[in-house]
């Protein structure tokens, strides 16, 4: 199975996430940058109202893997806008997806409806992890059984 990471971070939570899977999966990984990145306040703005910012040129072409895993970070209880552009300018490219989010609390609810309503595919895996989890590697369980998930895909 051919898999793509894509990932947006902020603050490197989702980062070290999706940079942990890549190396596990031996893929490759594609990381979304905002075009004009912003503070806190607009951010959350961003996401709440489904916002698309312009992000930088992605290199990638989802369209060439099999299984493309999506991460982002909760932002106001939804995912963070510039994978929200993403995902509306390459849902078409998408084969199948799997998801995963990192976060403060326990918000993710909304996030992964969003997601696979936006990619119009039932996920293989998703994944939520808080900060905690990550800081006190308590994820790494999560993270191996998310892999397990998607390495059954093939
Ligand atoms: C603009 C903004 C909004 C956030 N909103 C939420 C939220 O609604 N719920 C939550 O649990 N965490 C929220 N967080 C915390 C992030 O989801 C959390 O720190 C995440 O791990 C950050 O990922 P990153 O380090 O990859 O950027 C928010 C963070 C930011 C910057």
């Amino acid at each position: 199975m051919k898999a793509l990471v894509v990932f947006y971070s902020k603050t490197g939570n989702t980062k070290e996430i999706a940079v942990n899977i890549s190396e596990v999966l031996n893929c490759d990984i594609e990381e979304i940058f905002d075009a004009k990145p912003k503070g806190f306040f607009k951010s959350a703005f961003e996401s709440l109202f489904k916002i698309m910012p312009k992000i930088k040129q992605t290199e990638i072409n989802p369209k060439n893997y099999d299984m493309v895993i999506i991460g982002t970070p909760v932002w106001a209880g939804n995912m963070a806008s510039p994978v929200r552009t993403y995902l509306f300018q390459n849902n078409e490219k998408i084969n199948n997806a799997a998801f995963f989010c990192t976060m403060k609390g326990n918000d993710d609810k909304k996030v992964f409806l969003e997601m696979e309503r936006v990619c119009e595919s039932n996920p293989t895996a998703c994944l939520s992890l808080t900060e905690q989890e990550i800081k006190q590697e308590k994820h790494i369980k999560k993270v191996k059984k998310f892999i397990n998930k998607i390495n059954k895909k093939s």
